[in-house]
């Protein structure tokens, strides 16, 4: 079963913006903390500066799913859940609330790279290791989330890591995950597909078919759960507006979220790729700041009414009875 696409029928309606709507003392909260932390001139080493830009992806997936009790996932787990896992965790922002959230749950959340987290509630268990590695947890999980993996690995590690999922799901658990499209758009033709904003999206896609390490997670992540033996798939498409551009004040505030997070990731997003696996040759770093600086203007054109999707996929690994049906 699919849910429908629900797209506000305000989704198109624009608004004008300067750099106040970037600056003003009046926006709300979560921008503010984007703010604080984003425009201040702080720049700080480089993964300092990632797992910022984590924290506010993970303000804009919340918001994104602002009229839900629970934003935070949708697959219906059964209560109180016991194990759950976050893969590539990251700044380790979603563990952290989903064990606030979920006290009788002991939260992994896993990563290549320990989170900036002084402190974690005593359900919460960060690790450092490669997903993909062989997983030695004993106990099976009831939810196990991934969130902005795009990129990550290669067709036959996706296989791998669904395959483990799988394995290490208790019949009935649930599989969630989260992926935006890199291509970005407009629906009344004000982003140019031949501007730099335009290009950005295939530009990318083909660093990551070069690397071996698709971008198009979001496209083919469905296929790959189902593949992996996950029924009762479900999924949800959004719509997110780059910049506070939207009329609509939930939108025009997901878009303001969205353009910090684009400003706080783009250096980190480029200069691995473009360096590595740039067209036709790799880039040097100078052209990459070169090519940032032209994104950094047209990410600041207030004519430019642009939006990229995101996709949430949910399945679930069949009961003990539904498998005995198989
Ligand atoms: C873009 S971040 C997303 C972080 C988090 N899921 C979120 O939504 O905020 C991707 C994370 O995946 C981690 N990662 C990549 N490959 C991994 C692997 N093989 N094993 C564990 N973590 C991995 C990276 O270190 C990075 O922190």
């Amino acid at each position: 079963m699919e849910d429908t696409i629900t797209i506000d029928p305000d989704y198109n309606s624009a608004n004008e913006w300067d750099a106040d709507d970037l600056d003003s003392e009046t926006t709300s909260i979560t921008s503010s903390v984007a703010r604080g932390r984003f425009q201040n001139g702080r720049r700080g080493p480089s993964d300092e500066q990632q797992f910022e830009s984590f924290e506010v992806g993970h303000m804009l997936f919340l918001m994104l799913d602002y009229d839900r009790q629970n934003p935070h996932h949708h697959a219906p787990i059964t209560q109180p859940p016991k194990h759950i896992l976050d893969i590539g965790t990251g700044k380790g922002s979603w563990a952290l609330d989903i064990a606030d959230m979920y006290p009788s749950a002991t939260v992994r959340g896993v990563d290549l790279y320990p989170p900036p987290v002084n402190w974690e509630p005593p359900n919460c268990v960060f690790e450092v290791d490669d997903i993909l590695r062989d997983w030695t947890w004993s106990e099976p999980f009831d939810l196990i989330h991934l969130r902005m993996m795009l990129g990550a690995f290669t067709p036959e590690g996706w296989d791998r890591l669904y395959q483990q999922c799988y394995e290490n799901l208790t019949p009935g658990g649930w599989i969630e995950h989260m992926e935006l499209d890199v291509r970005l758009q407009s629906d009344d033709d004000t982003l140019k597909e031949d501007s730099y904003l335009g290009g950005w999206g295939p530009m990318f896609i083909g660093c990551g078919e070069r690397s071996g390490r698709s971008l198009l997670t979001q496209e083919t992540m469905r296929g790959a759960m189902e593949k992996a033996g996950f029924v009762d798939m479900h999924e949800k498409l959004y719509k997110i507006p780059l910049g506070p551009w939207p009329k609509n004040k939930i939108l025009k505030e997901i878009g303001r979220l969205q353009y910090f997070h684009w400003t706080s990731a783009l250096e980190g997003w480029a200069l691995w790729l473009l360096t590595k696996y740039g067209a036709p040759s790799p880039w040097t770093n100078d052209e990459v700041q070169a090519y940032l600086a032209k994104i950094q203007v047209e990410l600041q054109n207030p004519h430019i009414h642009g939006y990229e999707y995101a996709r949430r996929v949910w399945g679930r690994k069949p009961t003990e009875e539904e498998a005995r049906a198989m």
